[in-house]
């Protein structure tokens, strides 16, 4: 399984390394091997984490090695850290920073000419929801438009917008129906995301085509997290 923790705008330098400290040291004794923990901490706590236990990415970067892009961090400012993972198209981006299509393809495009690992995210709104599978299936395609899928090195994070911080997890045939067909659109490992918690991670993760989950709100305390990775 593949856990992942995007801390949003939480956490603090400081917090962030101490948490990496418990976390290592839980991971140390009880990972799994076969397990892939990533953390996306906020900007301003990034640093040199060197662990084979997990790996530390961006919640995001802009598409440039470096220039004129007031208030934005480049590649030379990632490489700093050593960090080569990225998430690129969450909602919260899309909807709330105003990220366009076009936007987030670029932004895949240039930091999948870098190799970086993406996950990358999709999501439809409840209204679409309501509108039925086929719909749905139709938005989240969309999703991918400038987006080459044939890159060995990115995986999908499917997260229901209805379901990202309101407690209301999608049901276990939601995310089955919906992943088995977002895995024959896309042949990439398939996260899902939105209210995963320690309550509910024994049956999401046992849906077939769930490989790992990305989660916010249970990933902020390293004991809430370590629930999901050691459940
Ligand atoms: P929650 O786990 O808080 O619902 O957030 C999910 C999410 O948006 C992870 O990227």
């Amino acid at each position: 399984m593949i856990y992942a923790a995007n801390f949003k705008t939480n956490h603090t330098r400081q917090s962030t390394r101490e948490y990496l400290g418990k976390l290592q040291m839980k991971l140390l004794l009880d990972k799994n091997p076969n397990d892939e923990i990533y953390i996306f901490p906020p900007l301003t706590a990034l640093d040199e984490y060197n662990s084979s236990d997990f790996t530390v990415g961006t919640q995001n970067a802009y598409p440039f090695e470096s220039g004129a892009f007031t208030g934005e961090v480049g590649l030379e400012q990632l490489r700093e850290f050593n960090i080569d993972t990225i998430l690129i198209g969450h909602s919260e981006r899309r909807d709330i920073i105003g990220e366009s299509q076009e936007q987030v393809a670029k932004k895949f495009e240039f930091f999948k000419e870098q190799g970086f690992k993406i996950i990358y995210c999709i999501g439809e709104s409840l209204e679409v929801r309501e509108k039925g599978i086929e719909i749905v299936m139709e938005h989240l395609i969309s999703q991918f438009e400038g987006i080459d899928t044939t890159y060995e090195n990115f995986m999908v994070a499917y997260e229901p917008i209805w379901a990202i911080g309101t407690g209301r997890t999608a049901s276990v045939e939601e995310i089955t129906e919906t992943h088995n067909r977002l895995k024959k659109v896309v042949d990439r490992p398939l996260l899902y995301g939105g209210s995963v918690k320690g309550a509910n991670i024994a049956e999401i993760s046992a849906i077939e085509n769930v490989d790992g989950v990305l989660v916010g709100g249970a990933s902020l305390k390293s004991e809430t997290f370590l629930e999901l990775v050691l459940h």
